[in-house]
């Protein structure tokens, strides 16, 4: 006779005490007959782990285990049984692809594997190697089967915590009364008013009473590197590669000057690329090195792309720094230093170890910028892209330049906002000194750390740490190719339904990919999943290949990280072949802005999304679900009031009638006509001339004497503060270089932004460096004119000299009457032109 249907029993069955906080068990056991024997014994195990504080979740099919491994970090233990049933009945033993999923996500994770007929010696190795023990259900009691588990559970939970976070909870739980700063007092102060309650309720008094002065001697120090704090940089540093790890509470722009400050004496020379970060410059300014800049290649899209081989031998570097006027009474005439963003903001990362090999042989130390990269250790597809990939077994000791590398932990790994490291692999070859290095940390460090941000430095380290670093990592590479595909699909369904307009939108990647264990070629949108995440060939900029439109490249020097989506638009392509009708990325993103979707970066026919450790299905499913709305609205030719109702209502004059169709048409041609694209290219590979070093530029800013200009006169001076275009985000004029004649490339790409703006009201290009006048305008709303702040006007709060030795303050110029649509005027801060620069001063 059948029995009653078995219990299908899934997820908590046993919720816990708060005793242990957040351990759950995972009892992966086939269902089995309730009130049978065997269901008694799992009913009393599970009644005991509760008891003691555990949350017990049950799985009784392979499927729902594997569900819960992949699902519930939280872990702590698991009992599972070798005889586990496969749901679909495929696989002959399920209990192993249950064990490999805990091996790839868990580190140590202890797992009890509950023997029937088969004899521990009948395992195979791997499984002896993966499990902590043996249970079998029958022959022991309940308590003692859970009492086994749970110490286990608890040892696991113990030591899976890092050294500094431990150490926190730990004088967390003794409840001190405190005297020392800050002053709230463990929140107490917050108490005390009605406000500070909120604030305090808000955020929970768990952050209050971990916010603690330097003066707690038990957590350590973050100038001297000891106790605790010490104890979770050393951690850091092996999880990263590094020799050295410091933790830096004031973002990677801090980390950037400290690695510079820390480097680079006066008037040294460096190399540095043009597409770096501005704290790069901040850092010259500090020392007084001297740049000479390494110029990337551009696509047709205007992305970014590397510094070329070539441009990096030892040959091209002498020339460079021959042609620098910068070099000129430099204090060597050897660089000291060179600096690279890897990745760059649109994800091209370099062969680091190459990039070593090459830079080497100028300079005996480089620091790659990683703002965006700090991820890069933990999965093989990005193998020897990252800085700590240099060592010794890559590059001989002699070649060997010291690598030290800044990273954004809060940027792409969990960590709270502003929170960075720098990492150091040392050479021989100008190895960091740690006591002199520290010096330069301290100087840019507050004496007031955060604690908690130390502990999420703390702990974003250690969830990198052995395979769960790698399974967050692999997650965040699966989903972007999953959204990648899922694009380049549409495309073929809408061609299948045949009865509207073609697909328009697509994201940047290799059409064709090539399996090199196979040797089969795969349309992108067909190529198999575990190819993608897992072959770095498939995401290499081949020289010569169309797709990424970037020239001088040698084969696997770039790669493109499969998580830095660009989308693309229609209007030009990869080597710039420009087409009649286009959809400039900037309506796509302020539609989807309607949507609640911000992206990360627009440029002209591309914009670019992340896809971070954060991502969900759902997240990138609603961008989808965005682009096809935005293409069903276009072919609809709906009106613009409708597509984007508070551009309409603000600038009625100018886009009344108009339909999202109309808009993209205008816009395009604008950017067509204008030739944009080609003058931006123009205006980045012929950088201006420098006049003078940062240093000496920004002595001039404070007290030389600067002024506002209007970008019409800007032709022959030398501007004061770095201008900053997007696209494509990176600097088109340093302080202290002289753009040169009125027609020169960037002057006239800076007017064709200026136009853009006035003739698009609403989408005004992104320029730091420079500031706007609001104007009036007839007949139109007021629409800004651009002007930089007035540096004399903002110095003077703290200007300590006194007034009569202070330059004479200049006036911005009155801006004139505005037309119809307004005016934009870019008014620049300028250096008087001097003498060119050859000491500093
Ligand atoms: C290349 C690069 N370096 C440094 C930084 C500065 O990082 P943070 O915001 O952490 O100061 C950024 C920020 O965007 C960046 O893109």
């Amino acid at each position: 006779m059948p029995g009653p249907p078995v219990a299908r029993r899934t997820g908590p069955c046993y919720r816990r005490s708060p005793a242990v906080s957040g351990s759950t068990i995972l009892l992966a056991v086939n269902e089995v007959l309730p009130g049978s024997v065997l269901d008694e014994q799992l009913e009393l195990i599970c009644a005991h782990l509760a008891e003691s504080g555990h949350e017990v979740v049950r799985a009784g099919t392979d499927e729902d285990a594997l569900a819960l491994v992949q699902t519930r970090a939280e872990l702590t233990a698991a009992l599972v049984s070798w005889d586990m049933c496969d749901a679909d009945g495929v696989l002959e033993r399920p209990a192993e692809v249950v064990l490999r999923a805990v091996q790839a996500r868990f580190a140590n994770l202890p797992v009890f594997l509950v023997s029937t007929a088969a004899s521990v010696d009948d395992l195979p190795l791997w499984v002896s190697e993966v499990v902590c023990g043996y249970v079998w259900l029958l022959e022991d009691t309940a308590s003692f089967i859970a009492g086994r588990i749970g110490v286990a559970a608890r040892r696991y939970q113990d030591e899976l915590l890092p050294p500094f976070f431990r150490e926190l909870r730990r004088f967390d739980d003794t409840h001190e009364y405190s005297w020392h700063t800050p002053a709230h007092a463990g929140g107490v102060a917050f108490l005390k008013s009605s406000v500070g309650r909120v604030l305090f309720d808000y955020y929970g008094e768990r952050l209050f009473r971990t916010d603690l002065s330097i003066s707690v001697g038990e957590l350590g120090s973050l100038f001297e590197h000891t106790g605790p704090i010490g104890d979770a940089e050393r951690n850091a540093a092996r999880i990263f590669g590094a020799d050295l790890t410091y933790f830096v509470l004031h973002g990677d722009s801090t980390s950037d000057r400290i690695a510079i400050h820390a480097s680079v004496a006066t008037d040294e020379l460096v190399l540095v690329d043009r597409n770096c970060h501005k704290a790069i410059y901040h850092g010259l300014t500090l020392t007084g090195g001297r740049p000479a800049y390494l110029v990337p290649t551009r696509n047709g899209y205007g992305l970014m792309g590397p510094i070329p081989p070539h441009a990096l031998t030892r040959d091209a570097i002498t020339e460079l720094l021959q042609r620098n006027p910068l070099s000129v009474d430099a204090a060597d005439p050897a660089p000291v230093y060179a600096v690279v963003t890897n990745s760059t903001y649109d994800g091209l990362c370099y062969d680091a170890v190459r990039l070593a090999e090459l830079l080497g042989a100028s300079v005996p130390r480089i620091h790659l910028d990683e703002a965006w990269f700090a991820y890069a250790r933990f999965h093989p597809l990005y193998a020897r892209r990252y800085g700590m990939a240099v060592d010794a077994e890559s590059v001989p000791d002699e070649l060997r330049p010291t690598v030290l590398t800044t990273q954004s932990t809060h940027k792409l790994l969990a960590a709270l906002s502003q929170s960075a490291m720098v990492h150091v692999k040392n050479s021989p070859r100008s190895p960091v000194d740690h006591r002199q290095f520290n010096e330069t940390f301290m100087m840019h460090a507050t004496t007031s750390p955060l604690y908690p941000m130390i502990a999420g430095l703390d702990v974003a380290a250690a969830m990198m740490d052995g395979p769960g670093g790698t399974w967050l990592a692999d997650e965040a590479i699966t989903e972007a190719i999953r959204f990648r595909q899922a694009v380049a699909r549409i495309s073929r369904r809408i061609e299948s339904a045949g009865d509207r307009p073609g697909w328009f939108f697509g994201t940047w990647q290799p059409e064709q990919v090539t399996d090199p264990g196979t040797g089969q070629s795969y349309a992108f949108a067909d190529a198999p999943l575990d190819l993608l995440r897992t072959e770095p060939a498939c995401w290499s900029l081949e020289p010569g290949a169309e797709w990424h439109g970037f020239a001088g490249l040698e084969s696997g020097y770039c790669l493109l990280d499969p998580i830095k989506v660009s989308i693309t638009c229609p209007g030009t392509n990869a080597v710039g072949v420009q087409s009649d009708t286009g959809i400039p990325a900037k309506i796509l993103t302020a539609y989807l802005e309607t949507r609640r979707i911000v992206v990360e970066k627009t440029d002209a026919y591309t914009c670019l999304v992340l896809f971070s450790m954060g991502i969900t299905k759902g997240k990138w499913g609603t961008l989808i679900d965005g682009l096809l709305d935005f293409k069903s609205l276009y072919d609809s030719g709906a009106a613009l009031g409708e597509v984007l109702p508070a551009l309409a209502r603000e600038f009625p004059a100018r886009y009344a009638g108009l339909t999202l169709r109309d808009l993209c048409d205008q816009m395009h041609r604008q950017l067509r006509d204008s030739e944009l694209m080609p003058l931006l290219e123009d205006a980045f590979t012929h950088p201006p001339r420098p006049e003078f070093t940062p240093a000496q530029t920004y002595q001039r800013l404070l007290r030389a004497g600067t002024e506002p200009v209007r970008l019409a006169e800007l032709a022959n001076r030398t501007v004061a503060t770095q201008v900053v275009t997007t696209p494509p985000g990176i600097p088109v004029l340093m302080p202290g270089e002289n753009p040169g004649e009125k027609d020169a490339p960037i002057l006239r790409y800076l007017r064709a932004l200026e136009d853009f703006d006035r003739n698009f009201p609403g989408f005004p290009s992104e320029t730091h460096g420079v500031t706007r006048d609001s104007m009036a305008t007839t007949g139109s709303r007021a629409y800004d004119e651009r002007r930089t702040e007035d540096p004399l006007t903002r110095g003077a709060h703290s200007d300590p000299l006194p007034a009569a030795a202070r330059p004479a303050r200049m006036r911005l110029p009155t801006p004139g009457p505005a037309d119809a649509v307004g005016r934009a005027q870019t008014l620049l801060g300028l250096v008087a032109t001097g003498p060119s620069a050859g000491r500093s001063g």
